[in-house]
């Protein structure tokens, strides 16, 4: 068990990836609490599989956005679990539209969530993490930070950002003995991605050097490596995990 007594945050661990990586780390014996918005049901579901599969999980009601909310829920986390050793920034959300027509609110709303909650959870863990000398920080960014879409300046924006402040956190906790990396997804199934992949799944997987859409699955094994012992030596990279996508291979 890779992750034994270690205890991880996983925020939008109710659903898609993140559900994925909470299963995972919870198979290499990590203790998990389970952020998520809105969806309980499906939370408790997980948290109650895991434990039933003799392992430890918690669901955390928690708005990554919402910096007062992200504070309380570590500490209640901390109370429950212990010190959080792992912290997987994964809750993210699109509101694709082309720019001109963009409502502020839409950029307000990805800004604040896929970038803010990155800040907001990374700030109230790494002075805990930075006293222990100890501690592992994965943020999910998304290939769409470098091989931008139409419609989604917002979501670049956030993931591109996500990504240098990946890299800028990293010099800061490196000497602390604390790892902050990033995992750059390309098409993956759920249902962040349905909407794309019922209008143009067959179109995409031509793109796709391996010929086949991502498992969540297929990033939680990732997002293991990187919180565990085995990546000790690695801090402020982007990992892609795109099944070859933005090799730049023309669609056969
Ligand atoms: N799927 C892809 O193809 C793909 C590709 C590249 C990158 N990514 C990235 O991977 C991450 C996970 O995406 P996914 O595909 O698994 O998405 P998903 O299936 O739509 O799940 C999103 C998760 O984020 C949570 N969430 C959203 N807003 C939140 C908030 N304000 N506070 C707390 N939790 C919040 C949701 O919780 P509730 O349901 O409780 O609201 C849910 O658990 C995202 O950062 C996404 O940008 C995905």
């Amino acid at each position: 068990m890779r992750l034994k007594d270690q205890n991880a945050l996983v925020t939008g661990g109710s659903r898609g990836i993140g559900r994925a990586i909470a299963q995972a780390f919870a198979v290499e014996g990590a203790r998990v609490a389970v952020v998520y918005r809105g969806s309980q049901e499906a939370a408790e579901k997980l948290v109650a599989e895991i434990n039933n599969k003799g392992g430890r999980a918690v669901a955390f009601q928690a708005d990554v956005a919402d910096a007062a909310a992200v504070e309380a829920c570590v500490q209640r986390v901390e109370q429950e679990l212990g010190p959080i050793h792992i912290l997987v920034n994964n809750a993210g959300v699109i509101e694709d539209d082309l720019f001109v027509r963009m409502k502020p609110e839409a950029w307000n709303r990805i800004i604040q969530t896929n970038l803010g909650g990155v800040f907001n959870f990374c700030h109230a863990v790494a002075f805990g993490m930075m006293q222990r000398r100890a501690g592992r920080i994965i943020n999910i960014s998304s290939v769409s930070a470098e091989h931008v879409n139409m419609g989604q300046t917002n979501y670049s924006a956030s993931k591109g950002a996500i990504n240098s402040f990946t890299r800028a956190l990293a010099v800061e906790l490196a000497k602390r003995g604390v790892t902050v990396n990033a995992i750059a997804p390309g098409f993956i199934e759920t249902d962040m991605s349905a909407a794309v992949r019922n209008k143009a799944g067959d179109r995409i997987v031509k793109f796709i050097p391996m010929r086949r859409i991502g498992t969540p699955e297929d990033i939680a094994r990732v997002a293991v490596f990187l919180a565990s012992a085995d990546s000790a030596y690695i801090t402020g990279q982007v990992l892609t995990v795109d099944g070859g996508l933005t090799l730049g291979a023309v669609a056969e």
